[in-house]
């Protein structure tokens, strides 16, 4: 059976695709790790959930880029997956024709707006350029869009993010596919990054308002794209 290992950050993004999936919780990873994973499979499929879970110290998701380097580490330890999934929500751009609760499937390479290391040997580095597998024919086949996904371990952004997610051409704004990309990189593993829009970054209102407002509908059609995909894939 094909094994997939899918990373979401936040539970509220996992809830809805954990149970169209029928997936129990289940305490495979170490001990001291907050991430929490629920595994389950459909006959054809196994499936790994793993979800940043929860910061004892303050009370809220563990997002961003070093939870999601580390779950993912730790699960790929356990799950030897035959594809690694990051199923999340990204801020996007409505003066490039975006829609809140768009879906886009990543576009190589993925990379970082805030990694900057004016050191011309370590520039490159710093901003990252991992791949992600070819989506071409599944964006075809479910009528998705595809994206360039930068990332960031910031909601909001600077001037200097502002230049680099240009220069990345980013289409999604979020702030854990690199680290993840990265990890697959180093693990050798097929990377699939999935994205749904719950907020403008070029928009009027502030993104955490946005992001409030639009996420349960988002993590709707992130769901609906997901399962569409698992049957795909
Ligand atoms: N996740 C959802 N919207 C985001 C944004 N605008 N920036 C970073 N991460 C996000």
């Amino acid at each position: 059976m094909k094994k997939i290992l899918i990373y979401i950050a936040m539970q509220s993004e996992a809830q809805p695709i954990i149970d169209t999936l029928g997936l129990e919780q289940v305490s495979i990873l170490p001990a001291a790790l907050p991430m929490k994973s629920y595994q389950g499979e459909d006959g054809k499929q196994q499936y790994l959930i793993v979800t940043g879970g929860k910061s004892d110290l303050y009370d809220v998701d563990n997002v961003g880029t070093e939870p999601a380097a580390v779950g993912l580490q730790a699960a790929l330890n356990l799950f030897d997956a035959d594809l690694v999934i990051n199923a999340g929500t990204a801020g996007g751009w409505q003066n490039k024709g975006t829609n809140i609760a768009d879906v886009f499937l990543g576009k190589s390479p993925v990379r970082y707006h805030d990694h900057r290391i004016p050191i011309p040997t370590f520039e490159a580095y710093g901003k990252g350029s991992y791949p992600c597998i070819d989506t071409s024919d599944l964006a075809k086949q479910l009528n998705l869009k595809q994206g360039f996904i930068s990332t960031s371990n910031s909601l909001d952004y600077n001037e200097d993010c502002d230049r680099l997610m240009k220069q990345n051409q980013a289409d999604c704004k979020e702030m854990e596919c690199a680290a993840l990309a990265w990890v697959c990189h180093l693990y050798q593993k097929p990377f699939l990054p999935v994205k749904a829009i719950t907020d403008f970054v070029d928009g009027e209102h502030p993104t955490a308002e946005q992001f409030q407002a639009n996420l349960a509908r988002t993590c709707e059609a992130l769901r609906d794209a997901i399962i569409k995909i698992l049957k795909i894939v």
